[in-house]
């Protein structure tokens, strides 16, 4: 197929990035996610929005009108003008009442006359309905909008929980629209109503009140002392302006036991919650004030000596006609009611063994799974409470039973499908009942299990009455169905008309597999005309080590309903397309070299896999986030060598604005879609010297095109990436005249240098300005970044490519400090602690020590010192250092700190210089 052949669809010549963006955003906007996310944990979801436009415009022709297009996917208006509104209100602090004029965009349900058009348009570009793939689905987004769209669709994942979370998503919502709700509910009511008689009489209450969480510390005994020490980092219960509740510990020398006391209206210079008893690893007993050294508290846990207190209960009470959440201190009965907990949960023991309700799988030495493995969590049913585990495992116990009803009473097919959603409702009382769960007193509600994606030792640790009515178990139930309804809700609202043959959705043309996208021996060559993925992004997410805390409880629950997907002990780590350093521990060589090695060679094989059953006209569409260099690196070479070429790169805003604390520490915001086709050259490869030019001139085109589209910092960037590697994937294999082979690194290099000396000349606004290299990559930092703090490796090539030595900078000037593999700016004054800054020095190696050494003289002595500082110091005749001066307040951005105290000190010291700064 020549490229006369394969007409160029939409997303090869247009994309609407900034609309997407803003429509990212709204979908996720907090407290209100799109029901996949409800329905289960999955780590990294793509938003729909952006799913469906990739889908679509990886099979619409180049000429369709933007309009419709926008309308098709949900845009009904201008949310670039709206987006505006909400900015102006926010600056002048006013309202704005929804100035979008429409829903989210993932919610629109596209009418008959659309997809008639639809089918239509398809028909005359591809002859047929196209078929999409994405064999790497995870929590399904792109396919759940495949199919929302009526289009034959594949779905694989290695995982076997994203392959149950799949059929949910997407399979049963469309074959049973909503009529399976019913039967959830009356199923899931008869789990509750017997496991809440076995459970009552270990869940005590009050009179008028419904505890509906617990809240405790783990213990260790006083190596001095002999008290049972609680370790918690503080001891707030809820931290709000308008409500500061916290407890406050006691102890006697007569009893080795603490007590607690609720403090209700905290007074910080009376008590300061803040001061707990654990801090980075290491505890401080309240009694004897000893240390007690991490290794202790470790070993402690390792050989099951640490031990957990009750300190308080969070109750719901009726005041007046509304329930009020607030907490008390446990008494006698609710101390008592967890004495027997643990005591028949061992005489429940084995028989729970027997019937196999128990998960012992031992918890695999793991990138993630170390870290509980380190305080003695080495199988995975050790991760809950005594307490927990009998109301976990009371519940799988009648779900079991319950199982068998279903499976005697109703249809084959839709007993699976009702079953598996009552699975995910007890996947989430699991998710939010165990030690790993955090009471969270700022949004005054538990933070699961995998409120982070990983595994984070819990010193305080919430427990959830599972079976508190309309909380817990019956909450979880609540959630799950919602997030059903919503999904039948935009999969099958009306008959889609592509499927209007059938006179029903034909579900014969949704196939979900579970296997290695290495190998989709289900699909023949050549017949796939769209792939659209979103493959894992390097090291940013361990899904199988995740997501064995679920698939053990599902082998339980559903490994008689989906026997093909349930055989093994654990997930799939072998085949996971990741780089897991852990998995290399022991050799030679670098365990993160060799995992770089491994994630490049398994997606070059599924790139492999992709290319044979794409047709030859057919579109790749591929998503990735990742902020290193390497991971694209990687990426790309997997993805050229397996014979693609890249045609088109968009970047799409879409991760979620940050609060200014968050704002502290950079995080790529955009997903870069690159677009791809198969390779069409005679694979004589190219000259690098020759394509170099072309490369230049790439990526100066793009930055120039992004930058008017508003596109900053690190995305602009990452944004050049894709059309730079364009380049290299049309000349592949590349070498240089020497012979060596070019790798894609070299050309993201080669834009690197070119959007800095444009960012550079940008911030100057055209002035001149000659300024040292030290500062210079100070300016670009913050450029970049747009935050103090980010990763080390990052710095790192930005040191390469202004000419400074990245350790020289903090070794000899201080500039920063490493944490971990973050790169934290310091501050002028943290700087004069070094000797670095020096407030009698006159003259400067750089022009970013005289800018630091002013800002310390302005906080300390302030305006008239400043002033003279300046003078003295000759600062405002040099040209150079006014530019650099400007250009550090506009690379750093408006909410941050930094930059409103450089404008302060511009105004205080500079204002014969205003005009020439003009930061104004
Ligand atoms: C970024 S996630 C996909 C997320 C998905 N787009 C969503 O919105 O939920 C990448 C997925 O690749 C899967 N995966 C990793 N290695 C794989 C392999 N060799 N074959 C198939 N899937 C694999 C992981 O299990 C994970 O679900
Ligand atoms: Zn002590």
């Amino acid at each position: 197929m020549t490229k006369e052949k394969r007409p160029a669809v939409l997303i090869e010549k247009w994309f609407p990035v900034q609309e997407l963006g803003i429509e990212c955003q709204r979908e996720n906007s907090s407290g209100n996610h799109p029901p996949p996310n409800r329905l289960h944990v999955w780590w990294a979801r793509r938003p729909l929005v952006v799913s469906s436009a990739a889908i679509l415009g990886s099979i619409l022709g180049c000429n369709t009108n933007p309009d419709w297009f926008k309308k098709f996917i949900g845009i009904l208006g201008d949310p670039i003008a709206a987006q505006k509104k909400i900015e102006e209100a926010k600056q002048t602090n006013t309202r704005v009442s929804n100035p979008f004029g429409y829903d989210r965009a993932f919610k629109y349900v596209p009418t008959d006359e659309q997809l008639e058009e639809f089918k239509a348009k398809l028909i005359e570009m591809w002859g047929e309905i196209p078929v999409v793939l994405d064999p790497m689905a995870g929590g399904g987004s792109i396919p759940l909008e495949a199919v929302k769209y009526g289009l034959p669709t594949y779905a694989n994942d290695l995982n076997p929980v994203a392959f149950v979370i799949e059929k949910a998503t997407f399979e049963y919502p469309a074959k049973y629209k909503d009529s399976l709700a019913d039967d959830i509910v009356r199923w899931s009511n008869e789990i509750y109503q017997r496991a809440k008689k076995e459970l009552e009489p270990y869940f005590p209450s009050q009179e008028g009140e419904q505890v509906f969480c617990y809240i405790w510390a783990r213990t260790v005994v006083c190596p001095e002392c002999g008290l049972q020490v609680p370790l918690s980092p503080n001891w707030w219960l809820q931290k709000k302006d308008n409500s500061k509740i916290a407890v406050k510990i006691h102890y006697t020398t007569q009893s080795n036991q603490c007590t607690f006391e609720l403090v209700e209206n905290v007074k910080m210079n009376e008590y300061d919650p803040d001061e707990g008893t654990v801090a980075r690893g290491v505890g401080k007993c309240p009694r004897c004030m000893g240390t007690i050294h991490g290794d202790y508290i470790k070993e402690m846990a390792q050989t099951g000596r640490m031990g957990q207190q009750l300190y308080a209960l969070g109750v719901q009470r009726l005041v007046g006609r509304r329930t009020k959440k607030s907490f008390r201190i446990p008494n006698e009965a609710d101390l008592a009611a967890v004495n027997n907990a643990s005591k028949i949960v061992e005489n429940k023991l084995p028989d729970w063994q027997i019937n196999n309700l128990f998960a012992d799988e031992l918890i695999p030495d793991g990138e993630k799974t170390k870290e509980p493995r380190r305080y003695g969590y080495d199988a995975w049913n050790k991760l809950f409470s005594p307490r927990q585990k009998l109301s976990n495992l009371t519940l799988l116990k009648h779900f079991n039973d319950i199982k068998q009803e279903i499976l005697d009473k109703e249809e084959p097919e839709r007993a699976k499908a009702i079953i598996t959603y009552l699975a995910f409702i007890l996947d989430k009382c699991f998710d939010y009942n165990s030690y790993l769960v955090r009471w969270d007193g700022t949004r005054n509600k538990i933070a699961n299990t995998f409120d982070r994606h990983d595994f984070s030792f819990k010193w305080s640790f919430g427990e959830m009455n599972l079976i508190s009515p309309g909380l817990g178990f019956q909450w979880a139930t609540e959630t799950v169905l919602d997030a059903y309804k919503g999904l039948a809700e935009i999969i099958h609202p009306t008959e889609t008309p592509l499927f209007k043959q059938a006179k029903r959705l034909n579900t014969e043309q949704i196939h979900i597999t579970q296997g290695s996208a290495a190998n989709l021996h289900h699909i023949p060559d050549n017949t796939i005309h769209a792939i659209v993925v979103d493959p894992p992004y390097y090291d940013n997410v361990m899904y199988a080590e995740l997501s064995d805390f679920f698939y053990v409880w599902m082998k339980r629950t559903l490994g008689d309903i989906y026997p093909e997907a349930f055989s093994d002990e654990l997930t799939n780590k072998d085949d996971e397309a990741v780089a897991n350093p852990a998995r290399f521990r022991g050799f030679d060589v670098s365990p993160a070299e060799l995992a770089r090695q491994d994630y490049q060679q398994k997606m070059q094989l599924c790139f492999q896999e992709m290319y044979r059953v794409l047709r030859p006209d057919g579109v790749l569409t591929i998503m990735f986030t990742h902020k290193k260099v390497d991971a694209w690196d990687t990426l790309a070479t997997a993805l050229i060598s397996a014979g693609f070429e890249i045609t088109a790169s968009w970047p799409v805003h879409t991760e979620s604005e940050h609060s200014l604390h968050q704002a502290r520490k950079n995080a790529a915001a955009s997903t870069i879609l690159l677009v791809c086709r198969k390779r069409e050259t005679d694979g004589s490869g190219g000259w690098w010297e020759d394509i170099l030019p072309e490369v230049r001139r790439t990526a100066l085109q793009k930055v120039q095109e992004f930058m008017a589209a508003d596109i900053t910092g690190v995305d602009l960037y990452l944004a050049t990436f894709g059309p730079v590697l364009g380049v290299l994937s049309r000349h592949w294999p590349v070498q240089d005249r020497s012979g060596e082979a070019i790798s894609p690194d070299k050309a993201l290099d080669e834009a690197r240098r070119v959007v800095t000396d444009y960012r550079v000349q940008s911030l100057l606004q055209g002035r001149r300005g000659r300024f040292d290299p030290v500062t210079r990559w100070y300016i670009l930092a913050w450029d970049i970044y747009q935050a103090p703090q980010f990763p080390f490796d990052e710095g790192h090539k930005l040191a390469l490519s202004v000419g400074v030595d990245i350790d020289a900078l903090r070794t000899q000037k201080q500039i920063y400090k490493k944490d971990g593999n973050f790169i934290v700016l310091t501050s002028p004054r943290e700087r004069s602690r070094r000797g670095q800054v020096d407030v009698n020095a006159q003259s400067f190696t750089s022009y970013i020590d005289a800018i630091h050494t002013a800002l310390l003289i302005y906080e300390e002595d302030g305006a008239a010192a400043v002033r003279r500082f300046v003078q003295q110091a000759n600062l405002l005749q040099s040209d150079d250092f006014l530019s650099a001066y400007a250009a550090l307040v506009r690379a750093i951005p408006a909410g941050q700190p930094e930059h409103l105290q450089l404008k302060d000190m511009a105004l205080a010291a500079m204002d014969e210089k205003l005009d020439q700064l003009s930061l104004w």
